[in-house]
């Protein structure tokens, strides 16, 4: 029996804290992402054109015969998951609703910050989903968009990185919060300086860690999950050139960063085919 791969997308690099998480939780599968390096930032584009990107990049894994699609941007999650969820008929993972479940389980205090690009914080979509697991949380929010470009340069853990995160972050840390989502899959990267600048009372939420779990059950429950003993592979596709994809990525991932390739999208429409939904 051949068994189908897990594709992920991500604007940029964000997305393979997410990967990392799927691979850890499902080692036996294969995984095919999109980064869309030639497009970043997606943070600050409008609510039409992410939709567009998250189509095209949705209809060029699906080509490649993909069984689930994870959305581990929440940018697009935000914007596009609806769009995606009824084009496709296959499982669409996004990365809101496993990040918010886990701020409301771990919060004590009620007080939940949330850090994430401009077009995630203007869509409210993270507020509106905690709140509906639990009205009486006090959610607020900031937008981090520098965050972004960090991270894509790998500029981490430098004092630039750290001066940036303390402007964003002083006015959030005084709000009392004991609780912060981390609403973009590129801010696990600059994880350590956000600890350091929220403080030692502060939990971070990555939503990786639930998103993966979130799609093993899909799998399992689906009978679509790959026996235990297979060895997964990787293949990784980008917009743009690939070297700052490798060279980040592989300082992220450990190294063996390799089956890299450069694509060029197609214009965005629907397909119409035996995954996608008529
Ligand atoms: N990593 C993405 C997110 O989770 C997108 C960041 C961007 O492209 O602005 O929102």
């Amino acid at each position: 029996m051949s068994w189908k791969a897990i594709g992920i997308f991500d604007s940029g690099i964000g997305g393979l804290t997410v990967l990392k998480e799927l691979v850890e939780v499902m080692p036996q599968e294969d995984t095919i992402y999109l980064g869309d390096t030639a497009r970043v930032p997606y943070g600050a584009k409008s609510p039409e054109t992410v939709i567009r990107y998250a189509v095209e990049i949705a209809s060029f894994l699906v080509k490649r015969d993909i069984k689930l699609l994870v959305v581990a941007c929440n940018t697009a999650s935000a914007l596009s998951l609806e769009t995606l969820q009824n084009m496709l008929t296959i499982p669409v993972v996004g990365v809101i609703e496993p990040g918010a479940r886990r701020a409301a389980a771990v919060t004590r205090s009620g007080r939940v910050g949330v850090i994430g690009t401009e077009a995630t914080i203007k869509s409210s979509a993270y507020t509106r989903a905690i709140k509906r697991i639990n009205p009486a949380i006090e959610v607020i929010t900031r937008a981090c968009p520098l965050f972004v470009p960090l991270a894509e340069e790998g500029w981490t853990g430098n004092e630039v990185a750290r001066l940036t995160a303390r402007s964003y972050l002083a006015g959030l840390k005084e709000t009392g919060v004991d609780t912060l989502v981390l609403g973009c899959t590129h801010y696990p990267l600059l994880k350590e300086i956000i600890a350091e600048c929220m403080g030692e009372g502060v939990t971070l939420v990555d939503s990786a860690e639930e998103t993966a779990r979130t799609v093993a059950e899909i799998l399992l429950h689906q009978g679509l999950l790959r026996p235990a003993a297979e060895q997964g592979n990787h293949h990784y596709f980008v917009t743009d050139v690939p070297a700052g994809f490798i060279r980040v990525g592989n300082r992220f991932l450990g190294g063996n960063l390799e089956d890299v390739h450069q694509i060029k999208l197609e214009e965005a429409h629907v397909q119409e085919g035996s995954d996608v939904a008529a």
